[in-house]
């Protein structure tokens, strides 16, 4: 999640990587960084308090990890559902961060709130600007419960303050608000992506929330075209779930940059159980890339292809068809939306 802008415009000297900086490429350069990041966060926060939306993605979770290791119940983590996360992710998240690691974690099933708010809106950009504005809501409501709380930490990574007017920005949908007057903690701004997975690791993070494939702040609701039903949004999950099983079954999900379902609001026709049964298709999109700004499409063994549809038909109501989507970026974006 990137901050605010107006925090980020008076912080510009202290977001440039120093060039002597070593590249975190090996465990002992992991735990230096972190022995060092305790010490300076300490220093910076005190007693007081620290709150951090805690998404469940590679970089807050890395955040949060190592500020549990720094200051323990003084982090308060907020984790919003949204009802738009994956399969399983919130649940990681309280097992994690909640039960693992005791840390002090307010869980917020926000669900109803959204769905309720989305619900019969077809425009993606109005979407998107329903999720991010609630996802404020919602945290600013739970800030403001909080007594003693003087800091607000943030998992911006390098790639986010040199991105932060490039691709990035127009995506930032879920921003924390401008007016909120906390002073950041950002122990990650700069690091790289793979410094960040190395830190994680370190920090004894499981390998599935630190490899994670990128995931959108909008989540399925990017992927569950035209307005938003439950079932159909449920159907989504399934299916994706699914998909994603399969990919880790087969070394694919180790392997592809980011691999999804999206399911369109259209049915068609098919047959089930000897009868008429009317659909959605279930769209795989499976895609490689460095940067995001283009993408290549992976080539998805056919056998593996067959298990996947005959698990989704078979396993997710609501869906009749599989479709394989091969275009790549440009001309089709990453996400279907
Ligand atoms: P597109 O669809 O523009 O996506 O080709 C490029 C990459 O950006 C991800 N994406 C987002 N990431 N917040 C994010 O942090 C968002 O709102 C968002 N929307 C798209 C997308 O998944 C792909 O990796």
């Amino acid at each position: 999640m990137a901050p605010p802008r107006k925090e980020r415009s008076n912080r510009m000297e202290n977001n440039k990587r120093p060039e002597t900086m070593a590249r975190i490429n090996t465990p002992a350069l992991a735990e230096a960084f972190i022995n060092e990041q305790v010490e300076a966060i300490r220093a910076q926060v005190g007693d007081k308090k620290v709150l951090l939306a805690l998404s469940g993605g590679v970089d807050s979770s890395v955040v949060a990890a190592l500020l549990i290791k720094a200051i323990g119940k003084q982090l308060v983590c907020v984790h919003v559902n949204h009802g738009l996360m994956r399969k399983g992710e919130s649940e990681q998240v309280i097992e994690v961060f909640g039960k693992q690691m005791d840390a002090n974690l307010v869980y917020v099933d926000a669900t109803d709130r959204f769905l309720d708010l989305l619900a019969g809106v077809s425009e993606p950009e109005k979407k998107r600007k329903i999720i991010g504005g609630e996802f404020i809501k919602v945290f600013d409501e739970e800030a403001a419960k909080q007594q003693g709380v003087a800091f607000l930490a943030q998992g911006t990574i390098y790639p986010d303050i040199l991105e932060s007017d490039g691709v990035k920005a127009h995506h930032n949908v879920g921003g924390l608000p401008e007016d909120m007057q906390f002073e950041l903690v950002e122990p990650l701004r700069l690091l790289y992506k793979d410094e960040v997975r190395m830190v994680g690791d370190a920090l004894g993070l499981p390998h599935s929330m630190v490899y994670r494939q990128p995931f959108p702040g909008p989540g399925l609701g990017v992927r569950c075209l035209g307005a938003i039903t439950r079932d159909r949004l449920h159907a989504l999950r399934e299916a994706d779930a699914i998909l994603r099983e399969e990919f880790h079954n087969c070394g694919l999900a180790g392997k592809v940059w980011q691999y999804f379902i999206a399911v369109p609001d259209m049915k068609s026709v098919g047959v089930k159980d000897s009868k008429r049964y009317e659909g959605w298709p279930a769209i795989i999109r499976a895609v490689n890339t460095t940067d995001a700004m283009t993408a290549t499409i992976e080539e998805i063994p056919y056998e593996v292809l067959h298990r996947i549809t005959d698990r989704i038909t078979a396993e997710v109501p609501g869906i009749n068809r599989v479709l394989l989507d091969l275009t790549p970026k440009p001309v089709g974006t990453i996400e279907w939306e």
